[in-house]
């Protein structure tokens, strides 16, 4: 079983032709309202590779809530563990210009409520064998409660380093996986050397497999002691929308690992689906199923 600790947001999604200047006001090219949160996303993606997954979160016991949980809902993500809380459902406003990149702005709301006893009450049953799929887009104590329990209970625990939080550094040491991407693990390990040369040295001193997303370029998978890979993307004529590119790429990883591939295997999956991912608005309506890669 993959469990996914994390966000549940609901995306408030704009497109523009380029990004507004400080100060500037321009016309959107139109709005959509879709299913969000890295951690929603990163189990709706497990869940579209075939896999089984909980999610664990928190939501408000508002409307937003239904949408943000829709996608999970039919496609059969074990909703069982996430609960409701005071505050409202979480938020993302997002805007994404032609080029496809995006920028993405935290309602934190119902995620910032994520605490070491939701933790406590949701992840206890977790066995041996079980990958815990885990992001930084809620409270820091709970995540590190997370990687403890996954830890004394024989699961294996992925942490992928987004968004990017400098207090929340010391967790990519604790876990049996990190998957950035390039600026997050320039931030984790800096220096002036090259990355391929940091990012072996990061494997190395801490015995664990880093997973570093290359957006266009693909992914490298650097193993303790063995010469980092490079899976290349797919080339892609048109970028839509990057949103949920690296959730997608996270979700297949950790189901492709849950059926014992080997790492390298799992990030050409993954590299795939989450190139797919970039054809289509929005982040769940643009996670690819296993079928559709094939
Ligand atoms: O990674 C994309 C996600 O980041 C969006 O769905 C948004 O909700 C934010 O959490």
């Amino acid at each position: 079983m993959i469990t996914v600790f994390g966000s549940i947001n609901l995306d408030m999604v704009i497109r523009v032709a380029d990004f507004p200047r400080p100060g500037e006001t321009i016309p959107t090219r139109g709005f959509a309202m879709s299913a969000g949160g890295k951690g929603a996303n990163q189990a709706l993606a497990v869940r579209r590779a075939g896999g089984n997954v909980r999610m664990v979160g928190l939501t408000g016991a508002d409307s937003h809530a239904d949408l943000a949980l829709a996608l999970l809902k039919d496609a059969g993500v074990d909703l069982s563990r996430t609960g409701v809380c005071n505050d409202s459902t979480g938020l993302a406003f997002i805007q994404v210009e032609d080029s496809g990149e995006n920028t993405i702005a935290i309602v934190k709301g119902a995620n910032g409520e994520v605490s070491v006893a939701t933790a406590e009450a949701t992840l206890a049953d977790l066995s041996k064998g079980d990958i815990l799929l885990l992001q930084q887009e809620i409270p820091l104590a709970a995540i590190d409660k997370a990687i403890d329990l996954a830890k004394s209970a024989g699961a294996k625990s992925v942490l992928n380093t987004a968004p990017f939080q400098t207090d929340y550094i010391a967790l990519a040491n604790k876990v049996d996986v990190v998957i950035s991407n390039e600026t997050e693990f320039d931030a984790l390990m800096p220096g002036t050397g090259p990355r391929v040369e940091r990012a072996r040295a990061f494997a190395d001193e801490n015995n664990r497999l880093l997973i570093v997303t290359l957006g266009a370029d693909g992914a490298m998978v650097v193993e303790p002691g063995r010469e980092p890979v490079v899976v290349p993307s797919p080339k892609l004529e048109t970028v839509v929308d990057t949103t949920g590119a690296g959730d997608t790429f996270c979700g297949y990883f950790c189901k492709m690992l849950a059926d014992g591939a080997d790492p390298v295997a799992a990030t050409r999956m993954a590299v795939k689906a989450a190139s797919l991912a970039c054809c289509k608005n929005g982040a769940q309506p643009s996670i690819p199923l296993a079928s559709e890669i094939e």
